[in-house]
């Protein structure tokens, strides 16, 4: 493979969220809820989850790296940029089944990491679900620390 990494592009919206929607089975808070609940709304967990890459274009466009070879797409990582914090965000992350465990997503976290030190930032923040054994592991292996854990509730109204 040989793997470039390269900007978001509008068309390739469908593509990344297909990416992140089957990355993120067993490992979403969205399908947790669907779980315990079932749809809502008429929208299943994926629906929701999808829609996450919506808020990180429209928070960040150009904070979206994409890994591509050749015209095929193998994953990307979204950032955002908290200036006055001086704390770069990392929403998301994700790889084609095809693609994990090469590298592959070190490599896009150590560019998202290189973002933030480039505009000046001095700390990022990523997170997981205690169950993401991968990120878990990924995550401290590039020098992210564990700082608190979340429960996520949801009620039925
Ligand atoms: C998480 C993800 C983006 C990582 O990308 P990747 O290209 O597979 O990651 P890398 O190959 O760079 O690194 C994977 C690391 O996890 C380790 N790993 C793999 N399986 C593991 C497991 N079951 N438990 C612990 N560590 C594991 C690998 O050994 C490697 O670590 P090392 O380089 O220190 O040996 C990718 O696997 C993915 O898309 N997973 C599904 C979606 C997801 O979990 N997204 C993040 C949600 S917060």
């Amino acid at each position: 493979m040989a793997i470039e990494f390269r900007g978001y592009r509008p068309d390739d919206l469908p593509t990344l969220k297909h990416i992140m929607v089957e990355a993120f089975e067993g490992v979403s808070i969205d399908q947790g809820i669907e779980l315990e609940f079932g749809p809502i709304n008429n929208h299943d967990w994926r629906w929701r989850k999808a829609r996450h890459l919506d808020d990180d274009v429209a928070r960040d466009r150009d904070g979206i790296i994409v890994a591509v070879d050749g015209d095929q797409i193998l994953g990307f990582v979204s950032t955002w940029l908290d200036r006055e914090a001086g704390l770069g965000h990392i929403p998301n992350i994700s790889i084609v089944p095809e693609a994990r465990g090469h590298g592959l997503g070190r490599q896009l976290l150590h560019l998202a990491l290189q973002r933030f030190r480039d505009a000046g930032l001095t700390h990022a923040k990523i997170e997981t679900l205690a169950q993401n054994q991968i990120g878990n592991h990924l995550y401290q292996a590039v020098g992210f620390r564990p700082v608190a854990q979340q429960v996520h509730f949801v009620a039925e109204l």
